[in-house]
């Protein structure tokens, strides 16, 4: 009998077999509106680039999280779930924090917002972290840790709010489910992940955003293909479900974002 891969590259994953890609729609319109993923690695998941570049980078990230809707979502979503209740203060985990520039700018809006956030901003690359630190040093809320988002078991706490941005597409669907289930089990509140969402108008737009206003030749080089490699809300929907995360939302955001939200 002829032995085939036992999980073909572009079968669907489920939770018996979360190993592979998602299909690509079926739907000609879906086909047209939405590219295939890719899961070709972004220069920033090789090794880095020496330091004033890895800055440059994490500034045109930052540029991206400001006028893009970044950090906006992840304050979107905590003025949902933070509604009318009379808690104030709430101790947060971000996870794979780049620059720390969400968290920063997260602490500010509560401030704003009459609450205080506590943040541990968390990230692999220990190069990251150093330049993270010295990007949040005014900001006191905010520490920067280096951690692994797929081992979260050394950090000491549960958080109220477990957040991530622009970290889940750096994951495939077998480690994306690991890392939902992790940093899920990390709430007592709810985990929000947000991310860009894969179309072909988004690609163009990053292309010409990227071009036009990123200084970094790695930002220009991993933006469009980061939209290649997010997953789409259907996606992270069936990510989510494969997790076991009850009653998990996913929301399109503005532009080119989405925002799953798991409640504890
Ligand atoms: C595209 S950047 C996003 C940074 C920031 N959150 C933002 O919104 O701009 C993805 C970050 O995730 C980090 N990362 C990748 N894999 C990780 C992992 N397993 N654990 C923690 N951080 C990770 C990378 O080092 C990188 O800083």
């Amino acid at each position: 009998m002829p032995s085939g891969p036992r999980n073909p590259p572009h079968s669907t994953p489920s939770a018996a077999n979360p190993t592979s890609r998602f299909a690509h729609p079926s739907n000609w319109l879906d086909r047209f509106l939405v590219p295939p993923q890719t899961r070709q690695l972004e220069l920033l998941d090789g090794p880095l680039p020496p330091r004033d570049a890895l800055l440059a980078n994490l500034r045109d990230l930052a540029l991206v999280n400001r006028f893009a809707g970044g950090w906006a979502v992840a304050a979107w979503a905590l003025e949902r779930l933070v509604g009318s209740s009379s808690q104030r203060s709430f101790r947060v985990l971000d996870i794979g924090t780049g620059g720390a520039d969400v968290p920063v700018a997260l602490s500010q809006w509560a401030r704003r917002r009459g609450l205080a956030l506590q943040v541990d901003a968390i990230d692999l690359r220990h190069e990251v972290v150093d330049l993270a630190r010295s990007l949040a040093a005014d900001e006191p809320s905010v520490r920067v840790l280096q951690g692994d988002a797929l081992d979260l078991g050394a950090l000491p706490q549960r958080y109220d709010f477990v957040l991530s941005s622009l970290a889940l597409h750096h994951f495939d669907p077998p480690d994306a489910v690991r890392f939902l289930q992790a940093a899920h089990a990390r709430a007592s509140i709810a985990l929000v992940v947000n991310d860009l969402r894969r179309s072909r108008v988004a690609w163009y737009a990053t292309r010409l955003v990227s071009r036009i206003f990123f200084e970094s030749f790695e930002a220009k080089h991993d933006g469009p293909l980061s939209v290649l490699r997010a997953y789409t809300p259907r996606e992270v929907a069936e990510l989510a479900r494969m997790a076991g995360l009850p009653g998990a939302e996913v929301h399109t955001r503005p532009p080119f974002r989405m925002c799953l939200i798991a409640r504890a």
